[in-house]
C-alpha cells in the first residue's frame, strides 16, 4: 500500500481497524479508549456549519473576466484599466427562500453573486437575476425573510404570510410583477441575466464620481420553466440548477455573461424626476443606456463543494479603488449584514478560507482569533501607528467627498416617493398578450389559500399599475373586484 493511501487520525496516526470499535470483551460494551471512535463522531457532529440565513442553496464556479472595453474614464479600478485584461473570479448563484436541501426550480429569485480577484484586493458584486428588489429600507429585510420563509406554527412554507407582507408594501409590486412573470423560474442559472441591481458608483483617476447600475446580459438563450415543468422537475430532480451547471462545465460547455453599466453624473441624479437610489426603480435604458465593460466566463467547477461554494462569503462592504457605494439605504445596510453573518456562520478569520483569500498581499493588522491558520503575521508589529515602517495608511485611495444636507431623522420614504405603479405597468405593457396571461395565471396559483381580502389589495396594486394587470389578476382569482375606489 503507498504511503497516501494509508488511513490515518487527524494527528497522522496510523487507524488499525475502521470497522470494529473495541469492546469489553467480544460481546461487550464499546470502549472510551478507542480514541478514533470518539475523534470520528466528534467531528462528524460539527460537519454543519449555519446556512446562509437566506440563499442558502446555491452553486459555484470559477472563472475569468475579460475587459473588453475602456471604461477608464468613469473608473480608476486596475481591473478595468485596458481592454483585453482578465481577472480570475468565483461565481455562486442561488436561490433565495429556500433552504440548504430545497429544490432548485422553485419560483424565486436568484441570487448572483461575483468574486472578483483583482490585484488590489477582492470586490465582490453581490446581486441578483432582478434589476429592483421588493423593499427599499433595510429595516424591512429581517420582515421579508419571515414572510417569506416558513410558518412559526406549522413549519410550512406561508402563502397568507408572504402575500400580506408583500401587498401591505406597495413599492413591492415592481419585484412581485417580475417573479410573477414567466421568468419567475429560471430553467437554471445558465438561462437567466444578473444586476447588481443597487446604485453604486465609480471613481476616475480625477477623482470624478459617476453614479452607475451594474448588468450581467446573459449569452446563453433566455430559458424559463412554466409551473407544470418545474413541478415536474422538482418530482424527479431537486438539484437541476446544480446539475446543468455542473455538466455544462464539465463538458466545456463554458456559460457566458456580458458586464455592462448604465452611468449617471451627479447633476443628473439631482435632477431626477425619483430618487436614484431607490432599489425598487430601474432606470430606463433609453435614457441611459448600456456600456459595454466586459465578458465572464465560468470555466472551472469547484474541486469540493464545501470548501468552495459552501464557504464562500460575499459581501457588498468588499470594494476597491476606483468602485464605491451609494445613498441607496439597502446597500448601506447590507455593507453591515454579510461580514456581520459571515464572521457568525464561517468565523472571524473567514477571510482566510481560500475562495475568500485575496490574490494580493494582505497587510492588516487584524490579529489571532479563532482558526487562524496563516502564521498570523509572526513577529510584524501589531499596532500602527509605529516607528518602523510598517504598514502605512494609502491616503492617495480616499473617495472623493459626498455632498449631504439635512437633520438626521428618519425620513418616511413614502413622502419622497409614492409612486409605485408607473414602471411596474410599463413592464406589464411590454409584455406580449401571452405573457400577461402567464402572468395571471402564475399571481392566481401562487395565491392560492390567501385570504380574499389580502387578493384583492394585490389586485388593486396591479389595477393601479394598469388597469388591464388588476382586471387579469382578478378574473384568473376568480373575483369580481370593484376597482373604483383606485385610481
Ligand atoms: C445573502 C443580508 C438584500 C443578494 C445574504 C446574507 C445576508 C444578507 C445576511 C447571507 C450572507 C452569508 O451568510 O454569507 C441582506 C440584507 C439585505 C439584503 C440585510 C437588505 C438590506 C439583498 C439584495 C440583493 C442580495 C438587494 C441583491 C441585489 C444576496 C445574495 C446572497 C445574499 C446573492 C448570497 C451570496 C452567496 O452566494 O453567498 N444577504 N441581503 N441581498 N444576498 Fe442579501
Amino acid at each position: 500500500m503507498s504511503e497516501e493511501k494509508k488511513l490515518t487520525t487527524a494527528f497522522g496516526a496510523p487507524v488499525p481497524d475502521n470497522r470494529n470499535s473495541a469492546t469489553a470483551g467480544k460481546r461487550g460494551p464499546v470502549l472510551m479508549q478507542d480514541v478514533w471512535l470518539m475523534e470520528k463522531l466528534g467531528h462528524f457532529a460539527r460537519e454543519v456549519i449555519p446556512e446562509r440565513r437566506m440563499h442558502a442553496k446555491g452553486s459555484g464556479a470559477f472563472g475569468t473576466f475579460t475587459v473588453t472595453n475602456d471604461i477608464t474614464k468613469y473608473t480608476k479600478a486596475k481591473l478595468f484599466s485596458e481592454v483585453g485584461k482578465q481577472t480570475p473570479l468565483f461565481v455562486r448563484f442561488s436561490t433565495v427562500a429556500g433552504e440548504r436541501g430545497a429544490a432548485d426550480a422553485e419560483r424565486d429569485i436568484r441570487g448572483f453573486a461575483v468574486k472578483f480577484y483583482t490585484e488590489e484586493g477582492n470586490w465582490d458584486l453581490v446581486g441578483n437575476n432582478t434589476p429592483v428588489f421588493f423593499i427599499r429600507d433595510p429595516l424591512q429585510f429581517p420582515d421579508l425573510n419571515r414572510a417569506v420563509k416558513r410558518n412559526p406554527k406549522t413549519n410550512l412554507r406561508d402563502a397568507t404570510a408572504n402575500w400580506d407582507f408583500w401587498t401591505s408594501l406597495p413599492e413591492a409590486i415592481h419585484q412581485v410583477t417580475i417573479v410573477m412573470s414567466d421568468r419567475g423560474i429560471p430553467k437554471s442559472y445558465r438561462t437567466m441575466h444578473g444586476f447588481g441591481s443597487h446604485t453604486y458608483s465609480l471613481i476616475n483617476e480625477n477623482d470624478e464620481r459617476v453614479w452607475v447600475k451594474f448588468h450581467w446580459v446573459c449569452q446563453q438563450p433566455i430559458e424559463n420553466l412554466s409551473n407544470a415543468e418545474a413541478a415536474e422537475i422538482v418530482a424527479n430532480d431537486r438539484e437541476s440548477h446544480q446539475r446543468d451547471l455542473f455538466d455544462a462545465i464539465e463538458r466545456g460547455d463554458f456559460p457566458k455573461w456580458k458586464l455592462y453599466i448604465q452611468v449617471m453624473t451627479e447633476e443628473q441624479a439631482n435632477n431626477m424626476p425619483y430618487n436614484p437610489f431607490d432599489l425598487t426603480k430601474v432606470w430606463y435604458h433609453d435614457e441611459f443606456p448600456l456600456i459595454e465593460v466586459g465578458v465572464m466566463e465560468l470555466n472551472r467547477n469547484p474541486e469540493n463543494y464545501f470548501q468552495d461554494v459552501e464557504q464562500a462569503a460575499f459581501a457588498p462592504s468588499t470594494i476597491i479603488p476606483g468602485v464605491s457605494f451609494s445613498p441607496d439605504r439597502m446597500l448601506q445596510g447590507r455593507l453591515f449584514s454579510y461580514a456581520d453573518a459571515q464572521r457568525y456562520r464561517l468565523g472571524a478569520n473567514y477571510h482566510q478560507i481560500p475562495v475568500n483569500a485575496p490574490k494580493c498581499p494582505v497587510n492588516s493588522y487584524h490579529r489571532d482569533g479563532q482558526g487562524r491558520v496563516d502564521g498570523n503575521h509572526g513577529s510584524t508589529i501589531g499596532y500602527a501607528p509605529n516607528s518602523f515602517g510598517e504598514w502605512a495608511e494609502q491616503p492617495q485611495f480616499k473617495n472623493p467627498g459626498l455632498d449631504v444636507s439635512g437633520a438626521a431623522y428618519q425620513y418616511d420614504f413614502y413622502e419622497d416617493d409614492s409612486d409605485f405603479y408607473t414602471q411596474p405597468g410599463k413592464l406589464f405593457r411590454l409584455m406580449s398578450p401571452e405573457k400577461q396571461q402567464i402572468l395571471f395565471k402564475n399571481t392566481a396559483a401562487a395565491m392560492d389559500g390567501v385570504p380574499d381580502f389580502i387578493k384583492e389589495r394585490h389586485a388593486k396594486h396591479c389595477y393601479q399599475c394598469d388597469p388591464a394587470y388588476g382586471e387579469g389578476v382578478a378574473k384568473a382569482l376568480g373575483m369580481n373586484i370593484d376597482f373604483s375606489d383606485v385610481k
